[in-house]
């Protein structure tokens, strides 16, 4: 399922100013441009608290977008969902019209169908990504989310999110809603999708990062497990992976030879020629060598001749063997790396004949 959040946010990072009128903060274009993103989504989820205030529709207002939902073979208007602990909601509001689905903690399953029972359908859920998953289930493809602040800090900090469209509205309001809450966020920067001007309105699209870093440092960290262990050597993993997300070679060390280092075993199997090179990511258990005992070239002077120009590693090298330094040579050469320290303990386990595993 994908996951799109549209909002619209003051210049100073309101959603809304608190008052008892909804703000307007967007104009007719961009509430066209949001209808016909409501028009591609198979449901729309609000928070309870968005219901309660707003008291919004949710529909599509386009007659022609909703005919052509039907000639496709889907309903009018996407399915309505909301999420709520106290079940306080009014089950007349024009939320209700349609087929609804209220997702609430098990323990209040019984209380909450009391009271929105006749109005929808009352769901149990332990938190966002099983409603997530259910809505998934019910063949739910494609998920907008519109609000409000809770809702959407809650899906962003469990990086639940595939896409945020985010309306930035020339006005300053001082005070209210503010878009997102404190919380632990997934670490890294989004993608800058798209950038659009709809009347005095800057819309911006972000999308998830290419790389799925922690996955691909996790697969180079688990292929170290293969290695067969040796007094005077690292066990590491080393992965590459394309800017899409394809697998383009993996190995590790001693695969191919007795002193054959992982990420050279790796890059010996891509294709120099392969154009995806360019955009890709050499994932690796430890930082690349920049200093070598066996071979007359350390692996970071092999990553910084390839093709590849972003590493991701998880362990820097401890001074044990060599003296490391491949971190340096790399980021001397052009190549932007990134080290996921609170991953290197994972490392230090499969390394515990060379290094304290603390
Ligand atoms: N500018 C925009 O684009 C935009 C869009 C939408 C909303 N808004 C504004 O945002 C404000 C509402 O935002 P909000 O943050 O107060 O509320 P919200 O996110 O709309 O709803 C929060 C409510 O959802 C329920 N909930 C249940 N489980 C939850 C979970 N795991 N995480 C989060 N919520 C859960 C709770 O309902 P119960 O209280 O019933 O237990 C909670 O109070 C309004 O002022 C609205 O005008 C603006
Ligand atoms: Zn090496």
């Amino acid at each position: 399922m994908h996951v799109v959040v549209s909002c619209a946010v003051s210049l100073d990072g309101y959603l809304d100013d608190g008052s008892a009128r909804r703000l307007i903060l967007s104009g007719p274009a961009d509430l066209d441009r949001v209808d016909a993103l409501r028009a591609t989504c198979d449901a729309i989820l609000v928070g309870a608290n968005t219901v309660r205030r707003d008291n919004p529709r949710l529909r599509v207002h386009s007659d022609v977008r909703r005919q052509e939902r039907v000639r496709a073979g889907k309903p009018e208007n996407p399915l309505r969902v909301t999420i709520t602990g106290s079940g306080d909601l009014d089950p007349d509001a024009p939320f209700f019209g349609h087929e609804a689905l209220v997702f609430t903690a098990p323990a209040g399953l019984d209380r909450v169908t009391g009271t929105l029972g006749k109005a929808a359908t009352v769901l149990p859920a332990e938190d966002l990504a099983d409603v997530l998953r259910d809505l998934d289930a019910r063949g739910v493809e494609r998920l907008l989310v519109e609000g409000g602040s809770a809702i959407l800090t809650a899906l962003l900090a469990q990086g639940l999110v595939d896409e945020l469209q985010v309306a930035i509205a020339p006005i300053l309001v001082g005070g209210g809603v503010r878009f997102l809450g404190g919380g632990v966020f997934p670490p890294g920067r989004l993608t800058l999708v798209e950038m659009r001007r709809v009347e005095d309105v800057a819309v911006l699209t972000f999308g998830r990062p290419p790389h799925d870093d922690r996955h691909w440092l996790g697969v180079a960290i688990a292929l170290a497990e293969n290695c067969s262990p040796v007094p005077g050597a690292y066990n590491v993993g080393a992965v590459v992976v394309a800017a899409d997300g394809t697998e383009l070679a993996r190995g590790y060390s001693r695969e191919t030879g007795p002193d054959v280092h992982a990420e050279e075993v790796a890059l010996d199997r891509v294709d120099p020629a392969d154009p995806r090179l360019a955009g890709a990511t050499l994932y690796s258990s430890m930082e690349p060598c920049g200093v070598r005992r066996s071979r007359p070239v350390p692996c970071a002077h092999l990553i910084a001749a390839s093709a590849v120009r972003r590493v991701v590693y998880a362990l820097r090298e401890p001074p044990v063997l060599a003296a490391g330094g491949g971190d340096a040579v790399l980021r001397a050469a052009g190549v932007t790396v990134v080290e996921v320290p609170d991953q290197a303990f994972l490392v230090r386990r499969t390394n515990g004949h060379l290094i304290p595993t603390f």
